[in-house]
């Protein structure tokens, strides 16, 4: 097995995403996780752009060890002097530097001709090894360059000390064949190419940027630029977890391994969507919540027998937490018995018939039955409740000057008793969750709310994701509804309803060690 180094550029190249700039301490914290994450070089940013660049830059640098810390630059001496200064503290470093080398990029942005851009390149690559031995250098849109001049300038910067040379795609234009056989040309017919390492760095314009990086592997390239949840200019960068994951997956095809930690994706791809603000979609491979999860009924009947069935991947070895199944129309008798049976409840076959009628019912009209929702009809079909609290009703006074104010009718279902309670708070969703936390005796703590809009046509909707915690353990509630507040404060109540049903569980376990379910 041959090693690749995953060059992490999420801070720099991924930040450059619109709307996506992180602040110093979130580029410390987010540092810390790709470290966790185990990446072999981290490029926290561009110290010369602004003075919280490169405080972040050098502040990774001092913090974080073990993992080679990257400062970026343009082929400018002040550039490569505020890179190395960031950088200066570091226990491992590079530097980045970067020159265009495409006809488009020299005639309209940079106004040189050729001949200077190769004496500039050989300038500063020169002056920048006064001060760092590891020396990158990229020719920005190399891919659309061709061969002559690219070589030229890559023989000259070997000539000066450049240590890595990175060949861009820099406008996604490439295709996966081009790319390698661009660096098999450039392996065999640059001058001193056996005296360097080579590194690909992909944009995902036409979604090639993971095919890509794959074709420039298998050309030979040791180093590879990627972001996590593949963010970054325009449609982004080659994505990180999808990178690793074909060549975990594909080991046999490869031969290649990475020092990434699979299990610590799911955190990393999370903090950065949650810091960048940059939702992630549904069908993201790997991280997108509809990657590990099955509606169709003959899917899931297959996944229950054997997760291979659908399954090239095992979520919990990427630190996903999610349930596979989704319940829809689509889903059979058995993902229901399966789900109910989750929750601790056994049905006959009688009961299991009444539930799928309601429940087909109920998923004709809707895309997605959520668990609380299978629990009142499954509680219909036993004859009792099985959630421990059911919210009866729910009451919300907003507005933009005053506190938002709830109230909400919840009955517990150990006493019997309907009760109202109220709550207050800075928003709406804050009243609501100050309402119903006063039903429940239990310290349960709010630790995340995710809004969709799932809108259709005429008619609109949102869906709300809410996650508590208790006792160090997560747990979700999701609800749809024409009112996204009221949707909030049924995930919520969702969430509520599983933390407590699962400590209850645990302590009744802990007294009688027979317990009947059903
Ligand atoms: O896409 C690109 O060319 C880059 C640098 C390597 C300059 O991000
Ligand atoms: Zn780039």
């Amino acid at each position: 097995m041959r090693q690749i180094k995953i060059f992490d550029t999420t801070l720099r190249d991924g930040e450059q995403a619109p709307g996506a700039s992180l602040d110093v301490e979130q580029k410390i914290k987010l540092a810390h996780r790709l470290a966790a994450l185990g990446v072999d070089t981290i490029e926290p940013g561009f110290p010369i752009s602004s003075p919280g660049d490169f405080q972040a830059v050098q502040r990774i640098s001092r913090e974080i060890e073990h993992v080679e810390i990257c400062g970026f630059a343009r082929a400018v001496k002040e550039d490569i002097d505020a890179a190395v200064r960031a950088t200066q503290d570091a226990q491992r470093r590079r530097l980045h530097m970067f020159l265009s080398s495409s006809n488009i990029h020299l005639d309209f942005q940079l106004k040189k001709t050729r001949a200077e851009v190769v004496e500039l390149a050989r300038r500063m690559v020169s002056y920048a090894k006064s001060f760092v031995n590891e020396v990158e250098f990229s020719p920005m849109d190399a891919t659309r360059t061709g061969d002559e001049f690219l070589f030229e300038v890559l023989e000259a910067v070997i000539e000066e000390g450049a240590t890595i040379l990175n060949i861009p795609d820099t406008v996604g234009f490439a295709l996966p064949e081009e790319y390698g056989a661009m660096f098999t040309r450039v392996m065999k017919g640059v001058r001193g190419s056996d005296k360097v390492e080579f590194s690909a760095h992909c944009h995902n314009d036409l979604g090639m940027a993971v095919a890509n990086s794959l074709a420039a592997i298998q050309a030979g390239v040791t180093h590879v630029e990627v972001t996590v949840n593949g963010i970054g200019e325009r449609a982004g960068n080659c994505s990180l977890e999808e990178l690793a994951m074909a060549l975990a997956t594909r080991s046999e095809h490869f031969g290649i391994t990475t020092n990434i930690r699979h299990e610590e994706i799911y955190a990393t791809s999370q903090m950065v969507s949650r810091m960048t603000r940059s939702p992630i979609a549904f069908n993201k491979p790997i991280i997108g919540r509809n990657a590990f999860q099955h509606e169709a009924g003959i899917h899931q009947d297959g996944l229950l027998k054997n997760r291979n069935t659908y399954e090239i991947m095992d979520p919990e070895r990427l630190g996903i937490p999610r349930s596979m199944i989704v319940l829809g129309k689509h889903s059979g008798r058995h993902a229901l018995r399966h789900r109910v049976a989750e929750f601790g409840v056994t049905l006959d076959n009688e009961q299991l018939d009444q539930l799928y009628t309601t429940f087909k019912e109920k998923a004709d009209i809707q895309k997605t039955v959520h668990d609380h929702e299978l629990m009142q009809m499954a509680g219909q079909a036993v004859d009792r409740a099985l959630e421990p609290y059911t919210l009866n009703d729910v009451q919300i006074v907003t507005g933009n000057a005053m506190h938002r104010v709830a109230s909400c009718e919840i009955q517990d279902h150990r006493t019997g008793k309907v009760e109202i309670y109220t709550g207050s708070g800075e928003g709406p969703v804050e009243a609501v969750v100050d309402a119903i936390r006063r039903a429940i005796p239990e310290p349960i703590e709010f630790a995340d709310l995710e809004l969709y809009s799932v809108s259709s046509g005429e008619t609109s909707a949102g869906e709300a994701n809410v996650t508590v915690r208790l006792d160090q353990k997560l747990y979700t509630g999701t609800a749809t509804n024409r009112d996204i507040l009221i949707a909030a404060a049924e995930a919520y109540m969702a969430a509520c309803n599983r933390a407590v049903r699962d400590v209850r569980l645990d302590s009744s376990l802990e007294q009688t060690p027979v317990h009947t379910l059903g």
